[in-house]
């Protein structure tokens, strides 16, 4: 756990240089722009601790697996977002010495993220080597307005000498991921041109043969004043530049503005990618890095005109909740349907890049609030488009009939995940999808998306429980064998309660959902089923089984039980364990976590959370009292699940605890594993748990409802959502709450256990006196 983070509330803010938090800050400073993304590298040459990371979206690399023991089915690749061509780069020498912040004095260090207008500043003084002392100053973003287009400005101004300054700019594509399997570097160059101030390389990813031109156009100024410059052009191996050198005299400020695009061939022909970044430059540079600046500064403030959240009388908190919304819109703008989350997003390597059952579970309820529609459905036809390789990677395994396993990681379509216990039995991520199809027609109404794409992965997945249930003889019910729920700390287990209710709940769901396309419908339902070759005799077979299914529970305890067995396992509580034993995942043998009693994270509480209608408050409460003590939370998406369900259960000083510990989880590295990469899937759990934890909103009956308290230390929070062609905001304070409705457009919505009437265009405030 750190704390160097400064309390701000539009800022995140480092002041002072700690060479041992560098590669946290890298993480935690990021930006990216839904298209393209990198860490916060400084642009100058660093020779200390760093995780070099820019990252193109959509463009990875299947590495060879790499695996103890090969089991059949397992994928022959792990997808991994590539570390990219890094375009900030710039070296400055001063007359023969390097700027290197690691060998150099420095003091007065600030680096800024400025969350309102989307930019990174940086500032500092140096003292090189030699005596000199310089001060810099450097401004960069990727552009949101303009997804394909990044740009920095670096002033430097020496202090106490004149000299020779020179100035490299660079794109080095000659780089590496950490995390390659083989230690291979993964691009290859096929083309690079230098011609004047513009500098251009065009890569291509071995084996998956993306391209991705990345270009830049340099300018000078000095003292504002633009300079002529006539550089020389720099060529290494996948590295594009130029260099130039000018005097200068103390106290002169030279600024170097460094434009830059990347294109990747997911966009665009690939024998017209350079032409097109050629473009994209000349475009970018004629506007210029004010226009440019202010163009995101502008997009920035209309994304948070829809999503903000404000809290008032607790800075930090304040400063964590739109950090953690920032890092989601930089990560997703819901403008392509090929692209996804990845658990980290552009921030680092970890976890491949890739798509997980996080997207669905924790991301859409957040992007279906705060974007709008189509970003939501965006991220559902995603996975629409992925149906024929689920099908695919479900018949790998040995199912039929259009049965549809969708992978626990993936990049397109294809499964990534190569340890049998995830890969092969972690399938409830295969109920998340449906579940996101579900929440996100009972948010917009939009039922037309059930015949358009939903409907058909409805029944994929349906099929594919079908056939992973079997018949116990013993029990006369079905059951569900060898499998492995959210709680990775224990696999292959049989009748994990969550997976086996998730189960029944599809074939609920695609049952109601095929009556609904058929009624609104009929042509394209006739013609869906046929095609699928579907046989009404299905409907039959997840009838029975959604009757006859065995749910494993305690009647002693009034529980549902994990899975069968849990209850033999020596029950010890997470409080007993000493601190120095936690977290058990770094501390304990995995042959001990998995004897253990010890859950990761929500199990049969995620299932509680899904379809809390269908349990009362009692169940619920015996169910939070006996699970969360013997939870460790040791993954992210953990905390807030249970935050949500304390908030439920009128237990306000656990919600606003478990809160804590996901709100400020990448600030200040509560796990210790910041500079790995940000948490990105579970900041939309940060955000699910005040929207749906401490203002207890749910859409039921296609109103909204809350169910509101306020957090002991805050004064009042309020917030933003998009509804069904209305934005309203919500504010939340000691005496009650008020809703405002800014569009003409009717609604009623439900406050604690009364119905209430908000015409468009107005504002209701409810007292909590009047409250029941
Ligand atoms: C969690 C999974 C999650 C993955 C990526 C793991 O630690 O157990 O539920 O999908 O991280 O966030």
């Amino acid at each position: 756990m750190k704390n160097y983070i400064k309390a701000d509330e539009w800022n995140i803010i480092e002041e002072g240089f700690d060479p041992h938090l560098n590669k946290i800050s890298e993480s935690i400073f990021s930006l990216g722009n839904g298209r393209m993304g990198q860490r916060a590298n400084f642009e100058e040459t660093y020779t200390g601790e760093t995780l070099l990371g820019n990252y193109v979206a959509g463009v990875y690399y299947p590495d060879k697996t790499r695996v103890g023991w090969w089991k059949n089915g397992y994928p022959e690749y792990f997808a991994k977002v590539l570390n990219a061509a890094n375009w900030v780069g710039i070296e400055v020498k001063l007359d023969d010495e390097i700027l290197d912040l690691a060998t150099a004095e420095v003091s007065d260090f600030k680096r800024l993220l400025n969350m309102h207008a989307g930019y990174l500043e940086r500032t500092f003084t140096a003292k090189l080597k030699s005596g000199k002392t310089l001060k810099v100053k450097s401004t960069r973003f990727c552009s949101i307005a303009d997804d394909e287009v990044g740009a920095i400005r670096y002033s430097i101004t020496p202090l106490d000498f004149d000299g020779k300054l020179t100035l490299t700019p660079f794109i080095d594509g000659d780089v590496k991921n950490q995390d390659s399997n083989y230690d291979e570097k993964f691009w290859d160059k096929i083309a690079d041109e230098i011609s004047g101030t513009e500098a251009y390389i065009k890569l291509r990813t071995k084996k998956t043969a993306f391209e991705v031109c990345t270009g830049s156009n340099i300018e000078l100024y000095k003292n504002a004043e633009k300079l002529d410059i006539n550089p020389e052009a720099v060529r290494k191996e996948k590295f594009v530049g130029q260099t130039f050198s000018i005097e200068v005299k103390a106290n002169e400020e030279i600024t170097l503005v460094k434009i830059a695009a990347n294109l990747s061939s997911e966009n665009y022909p690939k024998e017209s990618l350079l032409k097109e970044t050629k473009s994209v430059i000349a475009n970018a540079s004629a506007k210029g890095f004010d226009t440019l600046l202010t163009e995101q500064t502008e997009a920035w403030a209309s994304k948070w005109e829809e999503s903000d959240i404000i809290i008032e009388g607790d800075v930090s908190a304040q400063q964590a909740i739109r950090f953690n919304i920032f890092q989601l819109f930089q990560t997703y703008t819901g403008k392509d349907d090929r692209l996804n989350i990845g658990p980290k997003g552009f921030t680092g390597e970890k976890y491949g890049g890739s798509t997980y059952w996080d997207t669905e579970a924790y991301c859409v309820p957040f992007y279906l609030a705060t974007a709008p529609q189509e970003v939501s459905k965006n991220l559902l036809i995603y996975r629409h488009k992925q149906l024929g390789k689920a099908i695919e990677n479900a018949a790998k395994l040995g199912f039929k009939d259009g049965a549809a396993l969708y992978p626990m990681v993936t990049m397109n379509g294809e499964e990534c995940h190569n340890e049998w216990e995830i890969t092969f039995e972690e399938i409830h991520r295969n109920g998340a999808i449906a579940f996101a199809i579900f929440n996100y027609i009972r948010y917009t109404g939009d039922e037309s998306y059930l015949s358009d794409f939903g409907l058909e992965v409805l029944i994929g997945i349906a099929r594919f429980w079908k056939q992973r249930v079997n018949w116990s003889n013993d029990k006369q019910q079905y059951v569900m064998l060898g499998v492995t729920g959210p709680n990775e700390y224990e696999n292959n287990i049989n009748n994990n309660w969550y997976t086996n209710i998730l189960a029944t709940w599809c074939m609920k769901y695609a049952t109601e959902a095929a009556g609904i396309v058929k009624t609104q419908q009929p042509e394209k339902y006739n013609s869906l089923l046929k095609s699928l070759n579907f046989d009404q005799k299905e409907f039959t077979d997840w009838a029975d089984i959604i009757e006859k299914m065995y749910y494993p529970h305690d009647e002693k305890l009034g529980i549902f039980l994990q899975q069968d067995g849990y209850l033999d396992k020596e029950q010890t509580l997470v409080k007993d364990l000493p601190a120095s034993e936690r977290p058990i995942n770094q501390k304990w043998s995995w042959d001990r976590i998995l004897r253990s009693c010890f859950i990761k994270q929500a199990d049969v509480l995620q299932g509680l959370y899904f379809f809390e209608e269908d349990y009362d408050l009692d169940t619920l409460k015996r169910n939070f009292d006996f699970y969360e003590p013997r939870t460790v939370h040791e993954s992210s998406l953990s905390p807030c699940v249970h935050s949500i369900l304390a908030a439920k259960l009128n237990d306000e000083a656990r919600a606003y605890e478990f809160y804590l510990r996901t709100a400020r989880l990448d600030l200040d590295d509560y796990n210790n594993d910041t500079e790995d990469g940000l948490h990105i899937t579970s900041m939309a759990g940060t955000w699910m748990s005040v929207v749906e934890g401490f203002a207890g909103m749910r859409v039921r009956d296609g109103k909204l409802q809350f169910n509101p308290f306020l957090p002991g230390k805050w004064k009042s929070f309020s917030f933003t959502i998009g509804f069904r062609g209305t934005t309203l905001k919500i504010n939340i304070t000691e005496s009650g709450i008020s809703i405002k409705n800014n569009a003409a457009i009717d609604l009623e919505i439900g406050i604690r256990n009364q119905l209430y009437k908000l015409a468009g265009n107005t504002e209701i405030e409810v007292n909590n006196a009047a409250l029941v």
